[in-house]
């Protein structure tokens, strides 16, 4: 017995995990264990015999059992500490720096047009990027045979020999969006667009993705003077100066009478100010909604008639911040970003001044 005790606490205190001490108590004190096959020997011996080794086997296995459950504890504690050492953390160390994204230009020009049109009563509509031809063309009074399809440089969607379905484009401009807006509420209405354009066009001051923002306002009586005076209203707002505008005569499939519309600015050193000088810059196409137009959404043309603008997003941001490249507005160089970004949390509102 104490050969048997020797070799167990020798062999338990050496154990190196949980498993080979399980090994241990098996080959021990478990039901074939070394120290239960002794104890089933007790039956055979004599009382006297019985009386004298039943107690010493019985503290034996109490004694193999209190060494089991002790190794056991102290390798808890032992993988404890491992882990508490590998672990370790020093809460005492400065943070490392997150640097916050910013607004991109485009948004925050965006996020200003739709501030400024909403307080004259426009509310915001969209369209999807791909569209019929019938939206972006047809619907406009752009017949399949007219220039105006070849000069808009147009993507078309790919389309698989055999498939007869018509022709889906990139839409080349926010105009489609009248047509759907005046299907889905009818006259009268007032909506802006702003959104995403696509032309197969690339230099300086042409980016083949791009952005526009659409107006449409129908009702009984809107004239070209309604037009006038929510566009001047509209670059004194968005420059924060009265900015002159010259409407000059022009011509587009869905207005008539059409107009090209420039503000005042002055060329200095190669860069350019809003709102002061006798130069000209255009800014946007506008008119009258063409009849075909208003009969194209289901409207009456009798009965309607309202005017509709399309003005370059990315344009009028250049002119506000400064800004030369266009084509920089969509490289995504953090360094750009960083300095013609906007903080995150500076939303333009009217009340709290449009960034400057
Ligand atoms: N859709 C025209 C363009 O992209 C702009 C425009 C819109 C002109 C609405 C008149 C009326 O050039």
């Amino acid at each position: 017995m104490d050969d048997l005790r020797d070799k167990y606490i020798d062999l338990i205190g050496k154990a190196a995990d949980e498993s080979a001490l399980e090994d241990l108590r098996v080959q021990a004190v478990g039901k074939k264990g070394e120290i239960s096959l002794q104890m089933r020997e007790l039956g055979k011996m004599s009382p006297e015999e019985r009386q004298l080794m039943g107690p010493k086997l019985n503290a034996l296995k109490d004694e193999i059992n209190a060494a089991l459950g002790a190794k056991k504890a102290a390798l808890a504690d032992a993988a404890l500490n491992e882990r508490l050492q590998a672990e370790w953390l020093d809460v005492t160390l400065p943070g490392r720096g997150r640097r916050m994204g910013s607004i991109h230009p485009v948004s925050q020009v965006w996020e200003e047009c739709t501030a400024i049109f909403a307080d004259m009563g426009f509310a915001v509509a969209e369209g999807p990027q791909v569209e019929t031809d019938w939206y972006n063309f047809d619907a406009l009074n752009i017949p399949g045979h007219h220039p105006a399809r070849a000069e808009m440089d147009t993507f078309y969607m790919h389309r698989a020999e055999g498939d007869e379905r018509p022709p889906h484009v990139l839409r080349t401009h926010t105009s489609p969006v009248q047509i759907r807006s005046m299907e889905a509420g009818g006259a009268p209405t007032r909506i802006i667009c702003p959104g995403r354009v696509y032309r197969a066009d690339y230099d300086q001051t042409h980016t083949p993705m791009f952005h526009q923002v659409e107006g449409l306002a129908i009702d009984k009586d809107i004239s070209m003077a309604n037009l006038k005076w929510v566009l001047e209203e509209f670059f004194s707002a968005y420059f924060g100066r009265s900015v002159k505008t010259r409407f000059r005569a022009s011509h587009f499939p869905f207005t008539e009478p059409s107009a090209e519309v420039d503000i005042q600015c002055q060329w200095k050193d190669g860069s350019v100010t809003v709102g002061e000088g006798d130069d000209w810059l255009e800014v946007l196409g506008s008119g009258m909604v063409h009849p075909k137009v208003l009969q194209a959404g289901g409207i009456d043309p009798n009965e309607w008639q309202g005017f509709a603008f399309g003005m370059g997003i990315d344009r009028i941001a250049m002119l506000k911040y400064g800004i030369p490249d266009l084509r920089a507005f969509f490289d995504s160089d953090l360094r750009w970003l960083r300095h013609y970004g906007f903080a995150s949390l500076d939303m333009p509102t009217l009340h709290g001044g449009l960034s400057r």
